[in-house]
């Protein structure tokens, strides 16, 4: 804790595009990771092997695998981390034959979203991660872990307390590194994300091994990561142009952006190692290629040259 570097998992190519209307290509997909990549994001989640029923915009997964660029990645040495998301064995199976080495499980804190995302309840999805961790470390593969609908279900309403502790905790005890707090529908406010941080460390779980994953429907993703911030988390999951959102949580929007993720820790004197001009580059592509609003504030200010106040040279006009 204290230190000053934050780490971003960049989730675009994953969450960012699992609930899009536009069917989006191969080849784009790849040319977004890649210029992630190149922007300097160190952790990319670039597929799902999930049901192909389930989330058809991703049903490219192999392909994405089996790109030269992401197999020379996979099979470097290099400091970049691509895990993908799995549901259950098979999808950790197939994962491992594409030479994937970090793995992603997910399981829902409340009954109603894990029915309607995952077919299954609480305790089975928590089984199911356990077989997946289990078989990915033999492997050698590493297990990061998501805990969905932190604040709220769409079905079942407000989440209690105990409910994203005990299933944080057994992640953690099935070897997962690191979990990360989904506020699935984006209803959070800060307060609620002090109050959770702060019941789950008087739980004893280490806030080293936390990640937040905010969505932005209320508007309040990114008070929510400085507040996280404030509390010691020092990773966040985010998605260039704001992309994001669960086909299985209707409504909710789409991630708090990269751009104004990495705009307020850089001027905050935090680093990323993300360059802002780059991800906001990116975010005025895809945004395009989608045919749909840049949801980055950031970025659309930097795309209209808007300067800060710092920086200009003359008083503006009002
Ligand atoms: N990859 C590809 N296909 C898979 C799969 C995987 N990991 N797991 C299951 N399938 C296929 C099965 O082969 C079967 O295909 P068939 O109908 O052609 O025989 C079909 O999916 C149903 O399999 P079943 O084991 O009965 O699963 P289910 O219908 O209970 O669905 C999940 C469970 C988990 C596979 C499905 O709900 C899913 O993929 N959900 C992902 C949701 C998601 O990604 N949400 C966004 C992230 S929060
Ligand atoms: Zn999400």
């Amino acid at each position: 804790m204290g230190s000053k570097t934050v780490r971003i998992v960049e989730v675009g190519p994953r969450d960012g595009l699992q609930n899009v209307k536009t069917v989006v290509d191969t080849p784009t997909k790849l040319e977004l990771i890649q210029r992630l990549q190149s922007a300097g994001l160190r952790n990319i989640e670039i597929a799902s092997f999930v049901s192909p029923k389930a989330i058809p915009q991703l049903a490219d997964c192999r392909k994405i695998l089996t790109a030269p660029v992401v197999r020379k990645w996979q099979q470097s040495n290099t400091t970049l981390r691509l895990p993908v998301l799995v549901p259950n064995i098979k999808g950790l199976r197939i994962a491992l034959e594409h030479g994937v080495r970090e793995v992603a499980v997910f399981v829902s804190t409340t009954e109603g979203f894990s029915r309607a995302n995952i077919n299954c309840t609480v305790a089975e999805s928590l089984e199911r991660a356990k077989q997946v961790a289990t078989e990915a470390r033999a492997a050698g593969a590493v297990v990061r872990g998501y805990v969905s609908c932190i604040f709220a279900d769409p079905f079942d309403g407000p989440t209690p307390l105990p409910a994203v502790s005990h299933a944080v905790r057994s992640l953690l005890d099935i070897g997962c590194y690191e979990v990360s707090l989904g506020d699935t529908l984006g209803v959070g406010t800060p307060p609620d994300v002090r109050r959770l941080l702060e019941y789950l460390k008087s739980q004893d779980i280490p806030t080293d091994n936390l990640a937040g994953h905010f969505h932005d429907t209320y508007g309040q993703a990114l008070a929510n990561v400085w507040t996280a911030y404030e509390c010691g988390l020092r990773t966040f999951d985010s998605s260039v142009g704001g992309l994001g959102g669960c086909p299985f949580a209707p409504g909710a929007k789409g991630n708090v952006a990269t751009e104004d993720v990495v705009y307020l820790f850089q001027q905050a004197g935090i680093d990323t190692g993300v360059d802002l001009q780059q991800v906001a580059d990116i975010g005025v592509w895809i945004s395009q290629a989608l045919a749909k609003p840049n949801d980055s504030r950031a970025g659309a200010a930097l795309a209209s040259k808007f300067k800060k106040p710092s920086t200009r040279t003359s008083s503006p006009k009002v």
